[in-house]
Protein backbone atom coordinates (compact mmCIF):
# COMPACT_ATOMS: atom_id res chain seq x y z
CA UNK A 1 0.00 0.00 0.00
CA UNK A 2 1.26 3.51 -0.83
CA UNK A 3 0.82 4.50 3.14
CA UNK A 4 3.16 1.93 4.84
CA UNK A 5 5.95 2.53 6.24
CA UNK A 6 7.82 1.27 9.24
CA UNK A 7 5.25 2.21 11.84
CA UNK A 8 1.96 1.33 9.61
CA UNK A 9 2.09 -1.70 7.88
CA UNK A 10 -0.43 -4.26 6.78
CA UNK A 11 -0.42 -8.00 6.93
CA UNK A 12 -2.92 -10.41 5.82
CA UNK A 13 -5.70 -7.73 5.24
CA UNK A 14 -4.78 -6.71 8.77
CA UNK A 15 -3.17 -3.48 10.04
CA UNK A 16 -0.25 -3.17 12.31
CA UNK A 17 1.56 -0.93 14.11
CA UNK A 18 4.94 -1.30 15.02
CA UNK A 19 4.51 -4.51 14.66
CA UNK A 20 1.64 -5.01 16.43
CA UNK A 21 -2.36 -5.67 15.71
CA UNK A 22 -3.83 -2.70 15.46
CA UNK A 23 -7.61 -4.05 16.84
CA UNK A 24 -4.94 -5.69 20.01
CA UNK A 25 -3.84 -2.07 20.43
CA UNK A 26 -7.01 -0.96 20.68
CA UNK A 27 -8.72 -3.98 22.80
CA UNK A 28 -6.12 -3.40 25.31
CA UNK A 29 -5.91 0.48 25.62
CA UNK A 30 -9.65 0.98 24.28
CA UNK A 31 -10.21 3.89 21.46
CA UNK A 32 -9.96 6.58 20.68
CA UNK A 33 -6.57 6.08 21.01
CA UNK A 34 -3.40 7.81 19.77
CA UNK A 35 -1.00 6.34 18.99
CA UNK A 36 2.46 6.60 18.03
CA UNK A 37 5.79 4.89 16.69
CA UNK A 38 9.25 6.06 17.77
CA UNK A 39 11.20 3.93 14.98
CA UNK A 40 9.19 5.96 12.31
CA UNK A 41 10.08 9.07 13.87
CA UNK A 42 13.77 8.12 13.83
CA UNK A 43 13.20 7.17 10.73
CA UNK A 44 12.19 10.32 9.37
CA UNK A 45 15.18 12.12 11.15
CA UNK A 46 17.54 10.23 9.60
CA UNK A 47 16.14 10.37 6.48
CA UNK A 48 16.28 14.59 6.97
CA UNK A 49 19.65 14.23 8.20
CA UNK A 50 21.13 11.84 5.39
CA UNK A 51 19.49 14.38 2.63
CA UNK A 52 21.11 17.65 4.48
CA UNK A 53 24.39 15.83 4.64
CA UNK A 54 24.87 14.54 1.45
CA UNK A 55 24.84 18.34 -0.05
CA UNK A 56 26.44 19.84 2.50
CA UNK A 57 29.13 19.68 5.04
CA UNK A 58 27.39 22.62 6.96
CA UNK A 59 26.08 21.93 10.37
CA UNK A 60 22.05 20.91 9.84
CA UNK A 61 20.18 21.89 12.85
CA UNK A 62 17.19 20.26 13.00
CA UNK A 63 15.30 22.50 14.97
CA UNK A 64 12.13 19.93 15.56
CA UNK A 65 9.08 22.42 15.31
CA UNK A 66 7.32 21.63 18.76
CA UNK A 67 3.74 22.76 17.88
CA UNK A 68 3.16 19.80 15.90
CA UNK A 69 3.29 17.51 18.37
CA UNK A 70 4.63 18.46 22.18
CA UNK A 71 4.14 15.02 23.70
CA UNK A 72 7.61 14.93 26.35
CA UNK A 73 8.46 10.91 24.91
CA UNK A 74 8.97 12.62 21.55
CA UNK A 75 11.02 15.84 22.87
CA UNK A 76 13.36 13.63 24.67
CA UNK A 77 13.84 10.77 21.66
CA UNK A 78 14.62 14.11 19.16
CA UNK A 79 16.78 15.53 21.94
CA UNK A 80 18.58 12.05 22.00
CA UNK A 81 19.41 12.12 18.33
CA UNK A 82 20.75 15.53 18.26
CA UNK A 83 17.81 17.56 17.45
CA UNK A 84 17.53 21.32 18.44
CA UNK A 85 13.95 23.04 18.55
CA UNK A 86 11.71 25.52 17.19
CA UNK A 87 9.39 26.82 20.12
CA UNK A 88 6.53 29.39 19.81
CA UNK A 89 5.44 30.45 23.23
CA UNK A 90 6.95 30.50 26.71
CA UNK A 91 5.30 27.33 27.84
CA UNK A 92 6.84 25.28 24.65
CA UNK A 93 10.41 26.70 25.36
CA UNK A 94 9.59 25.47 29.34
CA UNK A 95 8.70 22.18 28.22
CA UNK A 96 11.38 21.66 25.83
CA UNK A 97 13.86 22.80 28.69
CA UNK A 98 12.21 20.12 30.85
CA UNK A 99 12.68 17.39 28.03
CA UNK A 100 16.26 18.22 28.46
CA UNK A 101 17.24 20.43 25.85
CA UNK A 102 19.86 22.88 26.74
CA UNK A 103 18.54 26.39 25.74
CA UNK A 104 21.06 26.93 23.36
CA UNK A 105 19.37 24.36 21.54
CA UNK A 106 16.02 26.39 21.12
CA UNK A 107 15.08 29.22 19.28
CA UNK A 108 11.92 30.73 20.54
CA UNK A 109 9.93 32.23 17.43
CA UNK A 110 6.94 33.87 19.36
CA UNK A 111 4.32 36.61 17.22
CA UNK A 112 2.29 39.30 19.09
CA UNK A 113 5.13 38.89 22.44
CA UNK A 114 4.89 41.47 25.39
CA UNK A 115 6.58 42.11 28.20
CA UNK A 116 5.20 39.46 30.12
CA UNK A 117 6.32 36.38 27.49
CA UNK A 118 9.46 38.21 26.56
CA UNK A 119 10.21 38.12 30.37
CA UNK A 120 10.11 34.56 30.63
CA UNK A 121 12.18 34.79 27.17
CA UNK A 122 14.87 36.60 28.51
CA UNK A 123 15.26 34.81 32.03
CA UNK A 124 16.65 31.53 30.22
CA UNK A 125 20.06 31.47 30.12
CA UNK A 126 21.21 31.30 26.39
CA UNK A 127 18.36 31.00 24.45
CA UNK A 128 17.64 32.75 21.03
CA UNK A 129 14.47 35.05 20.32
CA UNK A 130 13.51 35.46 16.94
CA UNK A 131 12.30 39.20 16.20
CA UNK A 132 8.87 39.25 14.69
CA UNK A 133 8.80 42.89 13.91
CA UNK A 134 10.77 46.41 14.45
CA UNK A 135 7.96 47.18 17.23
CA UNK A 136 8.61 43.94 19.10
CA UNK A 137 11.88 44.71 19.10
CA UNK A 138 11.39 48.35 21.02
CA UNK A 139 9.97 46.31 23.82
CA UNK A 140 12.81 44.15 23.94
CA UNK A 141 14.83 47.19 24.49
CA UNK A 142 12.50 48.44 27.10
CA UNK A 143 12.86 45.55 29.10
CA UNK A 144 16.35 44.51 28.80
CA UNK A 145 17.02 48.71 29.76
CA UNK A 146 14.86 47.82 32.71
CA UNK A 147 16.01 44.50 33.42
CA UNK A 148 18.06 42.63 31.80
CA UNK A 149 20.88 45.51 31.32
CA UNK A 150 24.23 43.18 31.91
CA UNK A 151 22.48 40.18 30.18
CA UNK A 152 23.54 39.19 26.87
CA UNK A 153 20.50 38.01 24.86
CA UNK A 154 20.96 35.90 21.28
CA UNK A 155 18.57 37.00 18.66
CA UNK A 156 17.65 36.63 15.23
CA UNK A 157 15.34 38.15 12.79
CA UNK A 158 12.19 36.28 11.18
CA UNK A 159 12.09 38.11 7.99
CA UNK A 160 9.29 37.88 5.26
CA UNK A 161 11.05 37.35 2.30
CA UNK A 162 7.44 38.44 -0.12
CA UNK A 163 6.55 35.00 -1.14
CA UNK A 164 4.92 32.15 0.49
CA UNK A 165 3.40 28.55 0.17
CA UNK A 166 1.48 25.97 1.78
CA UNK A 167 -1.21 23.38 1.85
CA UNK A 168 -4.26 26.21 2.40
CA UNK A 169 -4.20 30.19 2.31
CA UNK A 170 -4.09 29.45 6.79
CA UNK A 171 -0.80 27.89 6.51
CA UNK A 172 0.77 30.41 4.47
CA UNK A 173 3.46 32.49 6.47
CA UNK A 174 4.64 34.90 4.08
CA UNK A 175 4.28 37.72 1.68
CA UNK A 176 1.91 40.69 1.84
CA UNK A 177 -1.12 38.41 1.63
CA UNK A 178 -2.83 35.15 1.83
CA UNK A 179 -4.24 33.40 -1.17
CA UNK A 180 -7.78 34.43 0.49
CA UNK A 181 -6.71 37.77 0.85
CA UNK A 182 -5.94 37.50 4.66
CA UNK A 183 -3.05 39.86 5.16
CA UNK A 184 0.07 38.24 6.82
CA UNK A 185 1.29 38.87 10.25
CA UNK A 186 4.61 37.15 10.64
CA UNK A 187 8.05 38.24 10.12
CA UNK A 188 10.08 41.62 9.38
CA UNK A 189 9.88 43.29 6.13
CA UNK A 190 12.54 43.30 4.00
CA UNK A 191 12.80 47.42 3.62
CA UNK A 192 13.10 46.91 7.36
CA UNK A 193 15.57 43.76 8.24
CA UNK A 194 19.29 45.30 7.77
CA UNK A 195 17.48 48.44 10.34
CA UNK A 196 16.42 45.24 12.92
CA UNK A 197 20.04 43.76 13.31
CA UNK A 198 21.41 47.78 13.43
CA UNK A 199 18.85 48.04 15.99
CA UNK A 200 19.33 44.89 17.80
CA UNK A 201 23.17 45.00 18.18
CA UNK A 202 23.23 48.83 19.13
CA UNK A 203 20.84 47.88 22.38
CA UNK A 204 23.02 45.43 23.48
CA UNK A 205 21.12 41.86 21.57
CA UNK A 206 23.86 39.78 19.98
CA UNK A 207 22.33 39.38 16.57
CA UNK A 208 22.98 35.18 15.30
CA UNK A 209 20.98 34.27 12.64
CA UNK A 210 18.50 35.33 10.08
CA UNK A 211 15.29 33.17 9.79
CA UNK A 212 12.35 32.94 7.57
CA UNK A 213 9.18 30.12 7.73
CA UNK A 214 7.27 30.10 4.55
CA UNK A 215 3.94 27.72 5.58
CA UNK A 216 2.99 24.53 5.84
CA UNK A 217 2.50 21.12 3.81
CA UNK A 218 4.53 21.44 0.78
CA UNK A 219 4.61 19.43 -2.62
CA UNK A 220 6.20 19.11 -5.33
CA UNK A 221 4.49 21.83 -7.30
CA UNK A 222 5.95 24.12 -4.61
CA UNK A 223 9.11 23.81 -5.80
CA UNK A 224 9.57 26.76 -8.03
CA UNK A 225 8.42 29.62 -5.17
CA UNK A 226 10.45 27.56 -2.69
CA UNK A 227 13.78 28.36 -4.17
CA UNK A 228 12.92 31.62 -5.18
CA UNK A 229 12.65 32.51 -1.52
CA UNK A 230 15.88 30.74 -0.47
CA UNK A 231 17.49 33.08 -3.30
CA UNK A 232 15.71 35.76 -1.51
CA UNK A 233 16.83 34.75 2.06
CA UNK A 234 21.03 34.20 0.76
CA UNK A 235 20.63 37.87 -0.85
CA UNK A 236 19.31 39.02 2.40
CA UNK A 237 21.89 37.28 4.33
CA UNK A 238 24.47 38.62 2.05
CA UNK A 239 23.52 42.08 2.84
CA UNK A 240 23.23 41.49 6.62
CA UNK A 241 27.01 40.15 6.25
CA UNK A 242 28.43 43.19 3.80
CA UNK A 243 26.53 45.41 7.14
CA UNK A 244 28.95 43.88 9.14
CA UNK A 245 26.36 41.13 10.95
CA UNK A 246 28.08 37.90 11.74
CA UNK A 247 25.16 35.42 11.12
CA UNK A 248 26.23 31.96 12.50
CA UNK A 249 22.84 30.03 11.01
CA UNK A 250 20.37 30.54 8.61
CA UNK A 251 16.98 29.27 9.43
CA UNK A 252 14.93 28.27 6.63
CA UNK A 253 12.28 26.73 8.59
CA UNK A 254 9.63 23.83 8.40
CA UNK A 255 6.99 23.48 5.84
CA UNK A 256 7.73 20.25 3.60
CA UNK A 257 5.15 17.78 4.21
CA UNK A 258 5.05 14.18 4.67
CA UNK A 259 2.68 12.02 2.43
CA UNK A 260 -0.98 12.55 3.25
CA UNK A 261 -2.98 11.14 0.06
CA UNK A 262 -1.99 8.65 -2.76
CA UNK A 263 -2.22 11.50 -5.40
CA UNK A 264 0.20 13.83 -3.93
CA UNK A 265 3.77 13.85 -4.69
CA UNK A 266 5.84 15.05 -2.01
CA UNK A 267 8.37 18.19 -2.23
CA UNK A 268 11.54 17.11 -3.56
CA UNK A 269 13.98 17.57 -0.25
CA UNK A 270 17.22 16.52 -1.60
CA UNK A 271 16.77 18.84 -4.94
CA UNK A 272 15.96 21.90 -1.80
CA UNK A 273 18.88 20.91 0.04
CA UNK A 274 20.94 21.12 -2.55
CA UNK A 275 19.73 24.05 -3.70
CA UNK A 276 20.51 25.93 -0.05
CA UNK A 277 24.20 24.38 -0.31
CA UNK A 278 24.71 25.82 -3.56
CA UNK A 279 23.38 29.02 -3.35
CA UNK A 280 25.44 29.50 0.14
CA UNK A 281 28.69 28.38 -1.62
CA UNK A 282 28.03 30.91 -4.47
CA UNK A 283 27.23 33.55 -2.20
CA UNK A 284 30.49 32.65 0.26
CA UNK A 285 28.36 33.58 3.11
CA UNK A 286 30.67 32.49 6.04
CA UNK A 287 27.57 31.15 7.81
CA UNK A 288 28.54 28.08 10.52
CA UNK A 289 24.77 26.58 10.08
CA UNK A 290 21.87 25.72 8.73
CA UNK A 291 19.06 25.13 10.42
CA UNK A 292 15.54 23.99 9.01
CA UNK A 293 12.28 23.74 11.33
CA UNK A 294 10.25 20.75 10.30
CA UNK A 295 7.05 19.07 12.50
CA UNK A 296 4.84 17.23 9.97
CA UNK A 297 7.96 15.95 8.63
CA UNK A 298 9.07 14.05 11.69
CA UNK A 299 5.63 12.90 13.12
CA UNK A 300 2.79 12.75 11.04
CA UNK A 301 2.98 9.84 9.39
CA UNK A 302 4.29 8.11 12.75
CA UNK A 303 0.68 8.76 13.98
CA UNK A 304 -2.26 7.07 13.80
CA UNK A 305 -5.58 7.46 14.99
CA UNK A 306 -7.80 4.32 16.27
CA UNK A 307 -11.52 5.27 16.30
CA UNK A 308 -14.33 2.71 16.94
CA UNK A 309 -17.13 2.41 14.98
CA UNK A 310 -20.78 2.75 16.94
CA UNK A 311 -22.47 1.84 14.35
CA UNK A 312 -23.38 2.07 10.52
CA UNK A 313 -25.86 4.89 9.19
CA UNK A 314 -27.23 4.71 6.00
CA UNK A 315 -28.91 8.54 4.67
CA UNK A 316 -29.88 9.81 1.41
CA UNK A 317 -27.55 7.12 -0.17
CA UNK A 318 -24.56 8.11 1.87
CA UNK A 319 -23.00 5.49 4.42
CA UNK A 320 -21.38 6.62 7.30
CA UNK A 321 -19.04 5.35 9.90
CA UNK A 322 -20.12 6.83 12.88
CA UNK A 323 -17.18 6.77 15.14
CA UNK A 324 -16.46 7.44 18.81
CA UNK A 325 -14.53 10.59 18.93
CA UNK A 326 -14.76 14.03 17.45
CA UNK A 327 -12.64 15.73 14.98
CA UNK A 328 -11.78 18.74 16.80
CA UNK A 329 -11.69 16.60 20.11
CA UNK A 330 -8.89 14.13 18.71
CA UNK A 331 -7.42 15.53 14.93
CA UNK A 332 -8.90 19.02 13.92
CA UNK A 333 -7.27 19.19 10.91
CA UNK A 334 -10.33 17.49 8.13
CA UNK A 335 -12.45 20.15 9.95
CA UNK A 336 -10.81 23.41 10.00
CA UNK A 337 -8.81 23.33 6.75
CA UNK A 338 -11.17 21.79 3.80
CA UNK A 339 -7.78 20.87 1.83
CA UNK A 340 -6.68 18.39 4.84
CA UNK A 341 -6.67 14.81 3.41
CA UNK A 342 -6.27 11.83 5.89
CA UNK A 343 -6.75 8.16 4.47
CA UNK A 344 -8.71 5.89 6.91
CA UNK A 345 -8.18 2.09 6.96
CA UNK A 346 -10.29 -0.50 8.16
CA UNK A 347 -8.12 -1.91 10.67
CA UNK A 348 -9.68 -5.63 10.31
CA UNK A 349 -9.97 -5.57 6.78
CA UNK A 350 -7.83 -3.08 5.18
CA UNK A 351 -9.14 -4.28 1.86
CA UNK A 352 -11.33 -6.87 0.21
CA UNK A 353 -12.88 -7.21 -3.02
CA UNK A 354 -16.32 -4.64 -1.77
CA UNK A 355 -15.03 -1.57 -1.18
CA UNK A 356 -18.05 1.28 -0.62
CA UNK A 357 -16.90 4.83 -0.23
CA UNK A 358 -17.85 5.83 3.35
CA UNK A 359 -17.83 9.11 5.40
CA UNK A 360 -16.39 8.19 8.85
CA UNK A 361 -18.10 10.99 11.18
CA UNK A 362 -17.65 11.86 14.54
CA UNK A 363 -19.49 12.57 17.38
CA UNK A 364 -19.74 16.36 17.76
CA UNK A 365 -22.87 18.72 16.74
CA UNK A 366 -21.31 20.03 13.67
CA UNK A 367 -21.64 19.02 9.85
CA UNK A 368 -18.25 19.63 8.88
CA UNK A 369 -17.17 17.15 11.95
CA UNK A 370 -15.79 14.29 9.59
CA UNK A 371 -12.30 12.48 9.69
CA UNK A 372 -12.66 11.65 5.91
CA UNK A 373 -15.42 11.59 3.14
CA UNK A 374 -16.20 9.05 1.05
CA UNK A 375 -13.06 6.76 1.89
CA UNK A 376 -13.27 3.72 -0.11
CA UNK A 377 -13.29 0.68 2.58
CA UNK A 378 -15.10 -2.49 2.90
CA UNK A 379 -17.97 -1.70 4.79
CA UNK A 380 -17.50 -1.23 8.82
CA UNK A 381 -19.90 -2.93 11.56
CA UNK A 382 -20.66 -1.86 15.00
CA UNK A 383 -17.41 -2.22 17.19
CA UNK A 384 -14.87 -2.39 14.53
CA UNK A 385 -11.69 -0.10 14.74
CA UNK A 386 -10.79 2.20 11.77
CA UNK A 387 -7.10 4.13 11.68
CA UNK A 388 -7.13 7.31 10.58
CA UNK A 389 -2.96 7.80 9.43
CA UNK A 390 -0.95 10.99 9.34
CA UNK A 391 -2.17 11.54 13.03
CA UNK A 392 1.03 12.29 14.64
CA UNK A 393 1.09 15.91 13.58
CA UNK A 394 -1.17 18.88 14.39
CA UNK A 395 -3.62 15.91 15.91
CA UNK A 396 -2.97 16.58 20.00
CA UNK A 397 -1.82 19.30 19.80
CA UNK A 398 -4.66 20.92 18.55
CA UNK A 399 -6.99 18.90 20.37
CA UNK A 400 -10.04 20.76 22.70
CA UNK A 401 -12.17 19.66 24.70
CA UNK A 402 -15.11 20.78 22.09
CA UNK A 403 -18.55 19.64 23.04
CA UNK A 404 -17.19 18.22 26.69
CA UNK A 405 -15.57 15.52 25.19
CA UNK A 406 -12.44 13.78 26.04
CA UNK A 407 -9.13 13.73 24.69
CA UNK A 408 -8.20 10.20 22.96
CA UNK A 409 -4.83 8.87 25.54
CA UNK A 410 -1.77 8.51 24.08
CA UNK A 411 0.34 5.25 23.40
CA UNK A 412 3.81 4.28 21.97
CA UNK A 413 4.92 1.79 20.38
N1 LIG B 1 8.51 26.94 12.00
C1 LIG B 1 7.59 27.87 12.25
C2 LIG B 1 8.00 29.22 12.64
C3 LIG B 1 6.23 27.55 12.12
O1 LIG B 1 5.31 28.48 12.37
C4 LIG B 1 5.85 26.24 11.74
C5 LIG B 1 4.45 25.88 11.59
C6 LIG B 1 6.86 25.28 11.52
C7 LIG B 1 8.18 25.68 11.64
C8 LIG B 1 6.57 23.86 11.17
O2 LIG B 1 5.86 23.65 9.98
P1 LIG B 1 5.67 22.14 9.43
O3 LIG B 1 7.05 21.61 9.13
O4 LIG B 1 4.99 21.36 10.47
O5 LIG B 1 4.87 22.30 8.21
N2 LIG B 1 -2.00 23.57 11.96
C9 LIG B 1 -1.55 23.40 10.60
C10 LIG B 1 -0.09 23.68 10.44
C11 LIG B 1 0.28 25.05 10.92
C12 LIG B 1 1.76 25.22 10.99
C13 LIG B 1 2.12 26.53 11.57
N3 LIG B 1 3.51 26.72 11.68
C14 LIG B 1 -1.87 21.99 10.11
O6 LIG B 1 -2.43 21.20 10.86
O7 LIG B 1 -1.61 21.67 8.96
Amino acid sequence: MWWENEFVTARKRRLYLGGRSAEEIAGRHGTPLLVYGRRQILANYETLVRTFSKTSRLPLRVCYAMKANPHREILRLLRRQGAWIDAVSPREVEEALRAGFSARRILFTGTSLGHADLRRAFRVDGLTVNIDALEQLELMQELKKKEFREKTIRVSVRWNPGIGRGFNPRAITAGARSTDGTPIKFGVEKSKVLAAFEKASSSGFLPVGLHQHLGSGWVDEDYEVVSTAVDRMIAMASRAEKEGFRLEFLDFGGGFGPRYEERQRVFPLRRYAAHITRRIAEAGLRVEAIAVEPGKYLVADAGVLLLGVQYLKESYGQLFACVNSGTYNSLPRPAIYPQARHHIVHCGRVYDGKMRPVTVAGNLCETGDVFGKEIPMPVPQSGDILAVLGAGAYGRSMASNFNLRDIPEEVFI
